[in-house]
C-alpha cells in the first residue's frame, strides 16, 4: 500500500510526529509538508495520512486549503487523521474542527498525539502568548508516544476495533 503522510507543521513537531509514525510504516511513506508543496499530487497514493498542528484553537490554513481543495481524491483514499497541540481541555474539539467532516466519517484511525512548545523556535509574539497564557516559560515535549503505537496499531490493522 503506497502511503504519504501530509502535514504542516511551524515549529518542526507535527513534522517529527509524522516521522515517528512514518518510520515504524512498512514500506516506509513519503513526506510532504504542505509548506512546501501546497497541493500535491495525491493520485499514486492509497493511503493518506494527514497530520495538523493547532494554533489559537485552528489547523494550518494550508491543511484546511489542501482538504478543500481535494476532496473527491480523499474520499477514495484511506484515511488516516492526527493533530499536535498543548491544549488537553479543547483537544476533542480542535480534532473535529481540524479536519472536515467528510474525512472524519471515512477515517480508520484518529488521534491526539501531544505536542511541543519550543521556545528557540518562537518569534517574540509567539514567546509572549505562550508565556502569559500557558505560564510555561522554557521548552516542553508533551508527545504521545503511547497514542502514537495505538494510532500505528490501528493503521496496520491491528486494533482490536477495526
Ligand atoms: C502562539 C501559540 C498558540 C498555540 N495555540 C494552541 C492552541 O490553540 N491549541 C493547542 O492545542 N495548542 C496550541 N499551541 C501549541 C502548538 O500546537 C504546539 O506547539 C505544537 O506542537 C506545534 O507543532 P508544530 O511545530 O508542528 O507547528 C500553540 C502554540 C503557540 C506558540
Amino acid at each position: 500500500m503506497k502511503t504519504a503522510i501530509i502535514y504542516y507543521s511551524k515549529h518542526g513537531t507535527t513534522e517529527r510526529v509524522a516521522h515517528l509514525i512514518g518510520e515504524k510504516l512498512s514500506p516506509e511513506p513519503e513526506y510532504i509538508s504542505l509548506k512546501e508543496f501546497y497541493n500535491p499530487d495525491i493520485q499514486d497514493y492509497d493511503r493518506i495520512i494527514l497530520g495538523t498542528s493547532i494554533y489559537a484553537g485552528h489547523p494550518g490554513k494550508l491543511m484546511s486549503k489542501f482538504c478543500n481543495m481535494n476532496r473527491t481524491q480523499l474520499e477514495q483514499k484511506v484515511i488516516a487523521l492526527f493533530i499536535c497541540g498543548m491544549n488537553d481541555n479543547q483537544e476533542v474539539e480542535q480534532l473535529k474542527n481540524a479536519f472536515p467532516e467528510y474525512l472524519h466519517s471515512n477515517a480508520l484511525a484518529e488521534a491526539i498525539l501531544g505536542g511541543e512548545f519550543l521556545f528557540n523556535k518562537m518569534n517574540f509574539i509567539e514567546k509572549f502568548v505562550t508565556r502569559k497564557i500557558t505560564k510555561v516559560t522554557c521548552s516542553v515535549s508533551n508527545l504521545r508516544y503511547d497514542a502514537i503505537t495505538v494510532f500505528l496499531e490501528k493503521l496496520n490493522n491491528k486494533g482490536s476495533d477495526i
